[in-house]
């Protein structure tokens, strides 16, 4: 039988594997990870992330094939292949501070697979990584004089949240890149297979090693980058009476560009387009290629400045003070179908509505709990309510910063009558009938599109 381990049980590491699990009955995969409160989560009713459909992919396998540790060493011995799927989030510290991917987490398994193993192994790179980081973990690996073999993979993970399981039922593709050695297509054969348990061989890509980690980077990258450029549109929309939707559905119908990332909103969030682009102007820069490095840090700058120009608009148009006016904010996961608060957008407009000394009341149908971790340093300044109405009552505005289906649904006219009045949207993501809002009596802002108002 073969045996997975998979280090890192969080967003990414649980549901790749619950998946594999799900899909290939006759492989053991066990899930460690060093966080117990986060195991004890994996194997309660209560998993630690929320994602649609990810409870009955667990629920089939759990305690079957697939199972959740705090015993790191000994899954680690007892496996044929390693998945390492720890964070790798931006260095706070030393060199690159700011922009570099901390490693130390990545290089702590690496260490720690090179003590513990006394059989060959395949270690996969499932974490998102600086290309060129497998030549260091090989380093790593087989330093010192354990006669061990291990093959170095990489293998990204593409999946977004909140469409995580669908993603890994039928992904776009599978990347995995593997060394052009015997033992290293022989290691990338063995991952396909695993792979096309469930997936067309033709969706199964295999690469170098190198060009699988820079993918990863580039796919992201791309990703963000048209989030941005939308958003430098919407700003011109603004100033033009161009309606930014409008704009990116005439442009989106172009095939060659296609339609999808062309949503206009606050800006985008998220524990990774951030970090990774940062990584990869980084990289640029590390391999002095400044004009490559600028080009991808103005998609961040660009994003900053989304955030920014909401914020600003919003205090401009209530009369330049916010001073004690109650906001309620709609929405505080960084997208919708998620709990998780990552670099939201939210946390830094609720800092910056804050520092205006709003009153603020945050509801989230999925996020409260991390938000309040978000803003530790405004507990007890800001309310959290999980009824959205609540939240409304007696508020000067309503900030939507999250596209929860739910927000559309709900009664407005109800909601206009308990505010204080000029009662204001400040619709962050596009997402409700502005003209019905508009005839109800709101003064509505949003993005990229004319600001209908009554007071003017
Ligand atoms: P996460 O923080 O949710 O999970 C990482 C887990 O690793 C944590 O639970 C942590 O306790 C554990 N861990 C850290 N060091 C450990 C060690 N030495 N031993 C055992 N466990 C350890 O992170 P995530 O969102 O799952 O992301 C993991 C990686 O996947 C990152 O590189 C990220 O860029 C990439 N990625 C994330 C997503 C996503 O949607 N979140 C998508 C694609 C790729
Ligand atoms: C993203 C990628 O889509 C995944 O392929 C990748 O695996 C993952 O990052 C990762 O490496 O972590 P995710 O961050 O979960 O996934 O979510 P996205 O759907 O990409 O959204 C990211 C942010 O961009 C959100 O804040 C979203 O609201 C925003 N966004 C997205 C827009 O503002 N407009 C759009 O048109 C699309």
């Amino acid at each position: 039988m073969t045996k997975i381990c998979c280090i890192g049980a969080g967003y990414v590491g649980g549901p790749t594997m619950a998946m594999i699990a799900k899909k290939c009955p006759e492989i053991q995969v066990t899930v460690v990870d060093i966080n117990e409160q986060r195991i004890a989560a994996w194997l309660s009713d209560h998993l630690p992330i929320y994602e649609p459909g990810l409870a009955e992919v667990v629920k089939e396998a759990l305690g079957r094939n697939l199972f959740f540790s705090t015993e790191v060493d000994r899954a680690i011995e007892e496996a044929d292949i390693i998945f390492v799927s720890v964070n790798t989030p931006t260095k706070t510290f030393g060199e690159g501070a700011g922009c570099a991917a901390d490693l130390q987490y990545w290089e702590l398994c690496a260490r720690r697979i090179r003590a513990i193993s006394t059989t060959n192994k395949i270690i996969v790179e499932k974490s998102t990584l600086p290309v060129r980081t497998a030549e260091a973990m090989e380093r790593v690996l087989h330093s010192g004089d354990n006669p061990v073999h291990f093959e170095v993979l990489s293998n990204p993970e593409f999946l977004a949240e909140g469409t995580a399981i669908a993603d890994l039922e039928d992904p776009d593709r599978v990347l995995i890149g593997g060394h052009d050695t015997p033992s290293g297509q022989a290691a990338v054969r063995k991952l396909v297979d695993i792979y096309a348990t469930w997936l067309p061989r033709e969706k199964i890509l295999t690469t170098n090693v190198w060009s699988s980690e820079l993918s990863k980077l580039t796919a992201n990258a791309f990703l963000a980058q048209r989030v941005s450029s939308i958003n430098a549109i919407s700003a011109l929309c603004e100033a033009t009476e161009a309606d930014v939707t409008e704009v990116a559905n005439a442009i989106g119908k172009d095939r060659r560009i296609g339609s999808k990332f062309l949503r206009a909103s606050i800006g985008f969030g998220g524990s990774c387009f951030k970090k990774d682009i940062l990584n990869l102007v980084y990289i640029c820069e590390t391999y002095g290629l400044q004009e490559a490095a600028d080009y991808w840090r103005q998609v961040v700058l660009l994003n900053d400045y989304q955030e920014a120009r909401f914020v600003k608009k919003m205090l401009k148009e209530m009369f330049n003070t916010i001073s004690g006016k109650r906001i309620a904010i709609f929405g505080f996961a960084f997208k919708a179908n998620t709990g998780d608060t990552r670099e939201s957008p939210a946390i830094r407009v609720c800092r910056a509505l804050a520092a205006e000394r709003a009153k603020l009341v945050v509801t989230d149908p999925q996020a409260i709990d991390n938000a309040k971790l978000e803003l530790p340093e405004l507990l007890g300044e800001i309310e959290f309510e999980e009824d959205p109405y609540k939240a409304a009552e007696g508020a000067h505005a309503i900030a939507l910063l999250t596209e929860w289906p739910e927000y559309k649904e709900l009664d407005y006219e109800k909601i206009y009558a308990s505010m204080d009045k000029p009662a204001f949207i400040f619709d962050g993501r596009n997402l409700l009938d502005h003209k019905k809002l508009f005839d109800i009596g709101f003064e509505v802002y949003s993005i990229g599109k004319e600001l209908r108002s009554h007071l003017k």
